[in-house]
């Protein structure tokens, strides 16, 4: 091992890198893990000296406390390489304040922005032959935080790990998706954890989700748990409805996650000069706009998703289709949007994050 940061952390490279393994014309979302992951422990009240090591199984406790009781959240981020082999990363620092705000709703630790930060890109420095440079690929960067103290006292934890974790990925829907309206299940409650890139948010998503799978769809839109009158977001990403030539999106409240790549399109909505309304919207305001012909887009944004138009929504049984448009709003935002992410076009906010 040496020492050769600021932090002083350790690095132990691998022996045998599994790159010459990877097809990197396939990689499907989330599947193949690069050769190192970052590591820090906290206990005794602090964090302790971060490491970067090979990827690996990890050993716990059986009863640690993420086991019984679910104390963990996560971040979802990318880095992207240019034509120059530059590292870039989108909006970091938005992906650290957030785990820190979803872990002290967890009652977590805080993760200190340098060890973020740095222990980010020091990985991405070691992992740099792993960043696709495949169109539409991308390394999708995991960084979590999960009880490891033991005992079955329905507590906090006073151990924890963070890591981070890399994956090169291509998309995450394979094409245009298709979408349940969910009005018997919920996602999340006022005063609960929706905000939150909490575990267990994703973990409640699952079996609705299968059923609308089994039924043709491929997610779940989710509507307030008090009414279910108005639409909130999807299960991995924020949606946005073009009725006419508004661009409308719910706001962010205690129940839905304050997406980095959202509050990104509805900046650049405005330099477009698209009109925008961030106002509650009902599910019969979709119905009807589909049946008078003024909805005209519907599509989620997150960082695994991008921009994902929807072609689709299902509604108490009857399948409402969205028409297929010239020059869409998607369209204009996913460009937008990754030719910042890929350094191919000028960085007028400011977002890009050279590594
Ligand atoms: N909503 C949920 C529930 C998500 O999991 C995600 C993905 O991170 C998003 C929205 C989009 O957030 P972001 O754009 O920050 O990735
Ligand atoms: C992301 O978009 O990064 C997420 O965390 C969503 C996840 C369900 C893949």
């Amino acid at each position: 091992m040496s020492t050769a940061t600021t932090l002083n952390m350790n690095i132990e490279k691998t022996k045998k890198s599994k790159l010459p393994q990877v097809d990197f014309n396939n990689l499907p979302f989330g599947q193949t893990f690069s050769d190192h992951m970052f590591v820090c422990d906290y206990k005794d009240g602090k964090w302790q000296t971060p490491q970067i090591i090979p990827y690996q199984n990890i050993s716990l406790d059986p009863a640690a406390k993420i086991f019984h009781y679910g104390q963990s959240v996560f971040e979802g981020m990318k880095a992207y390489k240019d034509e120059k082999d530059q590292i870039w990363l989108f909006r970091p620092l938005e992906n650290q304040k957030r785990i820190n705000i979803s872990s002290e709703r967890l009652a977590m630790p805080a993760f200190p922005e340098n060890y973020f930060m740095e222990g980010l890109e020091t990985l991405l420095k070691i992992e740099k032959d792993w960043i696709p440079q495949t169109p539409g690929s991308s390394l999708y960067i995991r960084p979590f935080i999960f009880a490891t103290g033991a005992g079955l006292h329905a507590s906090p934890s006073t151990e924890y790990k963070f890591m981070i974790a890399c994956a090169p990925s291509g998309a995450y829907f394979a094409g245009n998706v298709k979408v349940l309206i969910e009005e018997k299940y919920s996602r999340s409650a006022n005063g609960g954890v929706g905000f939150a890139k909490a575990g267990g948010n994703y973990a409640g998503q699952f079996y609705p989700t299968q059923l609308a799978v089994e039924k043709g769809y491929h997610q779940v839109i989710w509507t307030d748990d008090n009414t279910h009158e108005f639409i909130e977001e999807a299960g991995a990403m924020n949606i946005f409805v073009r009725i006419g030539d508004t661009l409308i999106t719910s706001p962010t409240s205690d129940r839905i996650l304050d997406g980095i790549t959202r509050k990104s399109i509805l900046k650049i909505a405005e330099d477009e000069g698209i009109p925008v309304e961030v106002r509650k919207f009902t599910v019969s305001e979709l119905t009807e706009a589909s049946k008078n012909g003024t909805l005209k887009e519907m599509f989620g944004a997150g960082t695994a998703a991008v921009i994902s138009p929807i072609s689709l929504f299902g509604h108490r049984g009857k399948d409402y289709e969205l028409p297929e448009i010239e020059n869409s709003y998607a369209a204009r935002f996913k460009k937008r949007i990754t030719d910042i992410q890929y350094n191919r076009s000028e960085d007028k906010f400011g977002w890009r994050y050279l590594v």
